[in-house]
Formats: C-alpha cells, structure tokens, sequence
C-alpha cells in the first residue's frame, strides 16, 4: 500500500483529531501517503481532500471537533453516489480508507467494504450506542462536560429548593443520561430504554422535599421525552418551584479528555497497521468494562506493573 486515506463523518465529537494525527503519523512511518477527505463522504464525491503530513497534523492533538471536518452526504447514501465514492478513491490511487464516525457514516464504510474497497472503521459517536464497543470515541469527553455543567446547576438548586430537569443528548441511547446521573448523584435518570412512572417519581420527590431536601436532579436523555412536560408535572405534585436545561452541542465540543486522546491515538495507529498487514472490513471497538477480582496473594507477589509495550510503540511512532 502506498496511500491511504481517512475522513471524519456524521455528527463530530472530541477525539476524531486524535485519530487523524495518529493516522497520518503511523502512515508516514511506514512510507505511506496520508490523505484526509474534507466534510466526510461528501468531501470524498467532491474529491476535496488535503496530504496530511506531519507537519499538517500537528497541534490538533488538545483539539475538540474535527479540523478535517463533517457532514451528513445524501448523495452517498445512493448506490451512484457510492460508485462515484470507488471512482475517485480509484483514480487517486487510494489504497485503503479509514472512516471515522457513527452508525450511519459505518453504514458508508460497509457499502465500500460490499464494493470491494478496503476500508476500516473507527466508532466515533457520544451517545455510545455502537454495537461491539464498550467505549465510542468521544463518549468520555462529553460525560466529563456533563458532570461539570451538572455539577454547577447542582450549586445553583440548593441555593433556591428547586428541581432541575437536564436533558442530555444521545438520541435514541440512555447511556449518557444514566452515566452521567449515577456519576453526578442524580436523584432519577429518564432513559428511552426504561418506562418510567412519572406519578411515582412525584410521590417521592414530594416526600424528599417534606424531609427537607433543598433540591433535586433529574437526568433525561433527550430521546426519553420532553423535559419541560415532566418539569410542568413535578412542579404541579412535588413542591420544588422546577427549572430546565438543555445542555444540548455544548457536550460534543472542548479539548478532549486524556482518555479520548489515548484512545483516539490507539484506533488510528492500530487502524494504519490493519490496513499494512491486510486486514480490511473491520470496526475497531475497545473491550474494558468487566469488574475482575483477583486473589490479595496473587496481588502482592505479582511485582511492580510492567510499561504496556503497546504505550512504548506508539509513544515512538506518534512524536515524528
Ligand atoms: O449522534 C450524536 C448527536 O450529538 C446526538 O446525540 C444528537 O441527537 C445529534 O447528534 C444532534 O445532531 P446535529 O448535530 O445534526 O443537530
């Protein structure tokens, strides 16, 4: 393989920066040319891309957004447009293509897998409902800017015995708004995936306020309803005067998180080097949440934690 290319695509988050520099930085070690396609798919049919040296890529790290840029292509969504997409990946002498992004813009790298291209998927989307992925990029980012903003409506709602209603995003997916609550100390999480029981709810936020709580906290994923309904029927049966806030884009932004820059930085070199070796067709996804226990012997007998190799590889290849 002698050039490869990537894109960022569907809605950013933080970390997609990580990925490219990784990306083009492990392409370069190994003699590969670098491209990135402008605005996703539709940077692609327009053949609107960029040579991403290492010099290009530099500085992008610390981050939030994509500096390639994103969209939402209709045209690729046709089965000419995706013919179109081969052509021009053909006719640039692209080798192989990375495509950073969600579930619909990993729709568009399968329908390039069906046509033969090789390609490789990277699972980018806060709402962290991407089968085959404990963790999405960009996911880890967007909890810390939630637990920061809950945290400061959380000063304001004791100060006033008021309720607040947040509603986060995630679309169709509860995890942020559920994470979010259990890490912020929220008295209810509202997910699409759980009936909940708005009567109950107002029974026992009634009764927190008669002992005498100065404020409540309710997390609703946006995809659960409509947080001024709910914050109309508190504040008719509870006895917290109710406010709302929509945390809405601002979670998809900011300097991403040392775990989205590690993570985005694993997924592009890993990425680079699956394409080098051959493999194609294939999302990357991180394995991670199992609880383990191991015997306290084991433990203290087992030694000081060895450097993970993977660290030192990749410290060499990502500071060309
Ligand atoms: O999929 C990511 C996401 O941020 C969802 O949580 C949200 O519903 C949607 O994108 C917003 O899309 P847009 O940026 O196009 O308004």
């Amino acid at each position: 393989m002698k050039r490869l290319a990537i894109l960022t695509s569907g809605g950013d988050c933080s970390g997609m920066n990580a990925v490219i520099r990784a990306a083009a930085r492990t392409a370069i070690a190994n003699d590969v040319e670098m491209i990135g396609y402008r605005k996703g798919f539709a940077g692609l049919l327009k053949n609107d891309y960029l040579e991403l040296t290492s010099r290009a890529v530099s500085g992008v790290l610390q981050r939030g957004g994509t500096f390639l840029q994103s969209a939402r292509s209709q045209e690729f969504r046709t089965e000419e447009g995706r013919r179109k997409a081969l052509d021009n990946l053909l006719q640039e002498k692209v080798d192989g293509l990375i495509v950073i992004g969600g579930d619909g813009s990993l729709n568009g790298a399968r329908a390039l897998d069906l046509l033969g291209f090789p390609v490789i998927g990277i699972p980018a989307s806060i709402d962290n409902d991407i089968p085959y992925t404990d963790m999405a990029l960009g996911v880890d980012t967007a909890l810390n800017n939630i637990i920061y903003a809950v945290d400061c409506i959380k000063d304001t709602a004791s100060s006033h015995d008021r309720a607040f209603i947040v509603e986060v995003m995630g679309r169709n997916s509860g995890y942020l708004a559920s994470t979010s609550a259990i890490a912020t100390g929220a008295e209810f999480a509202i997910v699409p995936e759980v009936e909940f029981d708005l009567t109950e709810m107002c029974h026992q936020l009634r009764r927190r306020y008669e002992e005498g709580r100065t404020n409540a906290l309710i997390i609703m994923a946006e995809g659960a309803g409509h947080a001024q309904e709910v914050a109309d029927s508190i504040k008719d049966c509870a006895g917290f005067e109710t406010r709302v806030t929509v945390l809405g884009h601002y979670q998809r932004g900011g300097a991403p998180t040392v775990f989205d820059r590690l993570l985005g930085s694993r997924f592009g070199l890993t990425a680079v080097e699956l394409l080098l070796s051959g493999t194609k067709g294939v999302m990357l996804g991180l394995s991670t949440t199992t609880l383990t226990t191991t015997p306290l012997e084991m433990v203290v007998k087992g030694g000081q934690k060895k450097l993970n190799n993977e660290l030192v590889h990749m410290a060499d290849i990502l500071g060309i």
